[in-house]
């Protein structure tokens, strides 16, 4: 039997973003966090070089702005930008006042700064700026979190619980817009329930999952993309998507990723015959923003016709490595590598999502009662390039802003009544899941060949092509059969990647993450790439 719940605020993902606003929200709320594996499954968990802020004296705002914005080709929001680099050392304040233990600066005492924590560097940064906990910042960010999160009694942490589809009244045939709660598919029982909420928040993370090889969790599907796209949310810059540099290349190693922190402490891109090749492509070389270095790579592995490029930091004294990057030490040791004597071999692979559904300073998107918080939402922070670390950022930020949204709407939002259960009468159970395995690798496929580093109109036509038949193949296989997590992230996957292709089309230039040969420059003007929901434009 499908369940009825009620909660005052109903935040699905319980990542940085999801935990953030949970965290702020007041103890006499009812709060429910969900999440569709365990609780850790996110992207947040794996984060390894840390968070971006403004915390020691010797940098600036205006500094931290300035890096931003030029990471981002032209495209970041001015606004977006300088408020979430203001609100950047307050972000990070209420972090360590969490407990998070970010690694302490042995030298603190004789520096000038005074601060008492080590800053690390990334691409595209002109200052040492990065919070850290070693190479696991994710990891200790989520635990402190999650431990917090645990101690509220108002929190409901629950797993293994699928969001399917946003109820709005527009859903309901009822006047008005507003986001009502959510059908949630609970995997331990196999029902889809019903969460009524006054406030719904959108946490779900990235879509980076849609290509073939990305440095994500298996759950970054585009979940809360596709979702708010469905109940009229227009979304954004869906045609830049982040290839990380460096990800282990090994047959055995799934997504692991090679921090970029490696970098910032001096590691070196080479090609198989140990030539450096950055400084041909870039003055900052090795920490050129991210879309340079993962094209560089791109275009040395194509030109030479070689499986990958190196990393190679074994000219640091092996303490020093291995007390910086004990994560990436003891994962490359597992596949024979010792990175303190030895190359490390590395592909770029998909990381990260820039675009996503459009919010405000209050994460709130365009349904009345819904916002979208982390990296599933545009704010227009990261532009067409997203600088390293400005992501957990975003989702503190943003987090901590949604929530004091809704404590200042608590007076005008009464409890949704009597909604409609879940209608399962029309479906059966599937007898042939192989057509949803074989339509995730087919679509992830074409996404990476056509819809990847290097894009052609040709390509994306490719791609527009063969996602429309998955599209309609989907849709008849989600009216007939019971949904699974499977079906479910593989329906938004699809949506999802249709909106990247559709958006990737219609840029005509080249800027930031969107490369194309047919239009190898870029224009005068830089706008953004939105797009309205048939519900919405009606
Ligand atoms: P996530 O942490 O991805 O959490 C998503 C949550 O939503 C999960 O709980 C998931 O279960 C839930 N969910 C999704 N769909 C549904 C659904 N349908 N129903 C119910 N629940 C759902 N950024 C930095 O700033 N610094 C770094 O050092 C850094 N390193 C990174 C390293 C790696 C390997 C990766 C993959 C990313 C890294 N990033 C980094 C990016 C950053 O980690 C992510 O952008 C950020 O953690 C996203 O947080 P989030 O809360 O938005 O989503
Ligand atoms: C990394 O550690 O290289 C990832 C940083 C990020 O994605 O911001």
């Amino acid at each position: 039997m499908s369940q009825q719940f009620q909660h005052d605020v109903l935040v699905i993902g319980s990542g940085a973003a999801g935990l953030s606003l949970a965290l702020t929200l007041p103890g006499h709320l009812r709060v429910a966090v969900l999440s569709k594996g365990d609780l850790a499954n996110g992207s947040t968990f794996w984060a390894q070089g840390g968070v971006a802020a403004v915390l020691d004296d010797t940098d600036t705002v205006q500094s931290h702005v300035e890096d931003t914005l030029n990471a981002g080709g032209g495209l970041c929001h001015e606004d977006a930008v300088r408020f979430t680099v203001e609100h950047s050392r307050e972000a990070i304040q209420w972090l360590i006042d969490q407990g998070v233990p970010f690694t302490r600066d042995e030298h603190a005492g004789d520096e000038e700064s005074g601060f008492e924590f080590h800053l690390t560097r990334e691409g595209g940064h002109s200052h040492r700026r990065i919070i850290h906990a070693a190479d696991a910042t994710g990891a200790a960010i989520f635990t402190t979190l999650l431990a917090q999160a645990q101690l509220r009694p108002n929190i409901e942490l629950l797993e293994q619980r699928v969001a399917v589809d946003l109820i709005t009244e527009r859903r309901l045939g009822q006047d008005g817009d507003r986001c009502l709660g959510a059908y949630v598919l609970d995997r331990n029982t196999g029902e889809v329930d019903t969460f009524g909420a006054r406030f719904t928040v959108l946490a779900t993370g990235g879509a980076a999952k849609v290509y073939l090889y990305t440095s994500n969790p298996d759950g970054a599907c585009g979940d809360g993309i596709a979702m708010a796209w469905r109940a009229g949310c227009r979304v954004a810059n869906l045609e830049f998507n982040q290839f990380h540099p460096t990800c282990l290349y090994h047959p055995q190693a799934k997504s692991f990723l090679i921090t970029e922190a490696l970098r910032g402490e001096g590691g070196l891109l080479t090609l198989p015959n140990g030539e450096r090749f950055m400084p041909r492509f870039d003055p900052r070389e090795e920490l050129a923003p991210r879309d340079i270095v993962a094209r560089a790579i791109d275009h040395e592995m194509k030109r030479l016709g070689v499986d990958c490029v190196y990393l190679d930091i074994s000219h640091k004294p092996a303490e020093f490595v291995k007390s910086h990057f004990p994560t990436v030490y003891e994962r490359c040791l597992t596949f024979g590598i010792d990175i303190t004597r030895q190359p490390i071999p590395v592909v770029p692979a998909a990381h990260y999502t820039c675009g996503g559904v459009m919010v405000d300073e209050q994460g709130l998107t365009d349904v009345p009662g819904l916002y979208a918080i982390g990296e599933t939402s545009f704010t227009g922070l990261h532009g067409a390039n997203r600088m390293a670390s400005n992501s957990l950022l975003e989702c503190f930020v943003y987090g901590r802003s949604a929530a004091n949204d809704i404590v200042a709407r608590l007076d005008q939002v009464e409890m949704p009544q009597a909604l409609p259960c879940w209608d399962a009468s029309q479906v059966t159970d599937s007898d042939e899941d192989v057509i949803i395995a074989h339509n995730w690798d087919e679509l992830r496929r074409f996404m990476w060949d056509y819809v990847g580093i290097v894009r052609t109109n040709k390509r994306l036509q490719r791609a527009e092509h063969r996602v429309r038949l998955l599209l309609d193949e989907i849709d008849e296989f989600y009216s007939n059969y019971k949904v699974s997590r499977d079906l479910i992230e593989l329906r938004n996957l699809a949506q999802v990647a249709e909106l990247m292709i559709r958006s990737a089309m219609q840029r005509k230039e080249s800027r930031g993450l969107h490369y194309t040969l047919d239009y190898p420059g870029m224009l005068s003007e830089a706008h953004d790439t939105i797009l309205q929901p048939p519900t919405y434009a009606d």
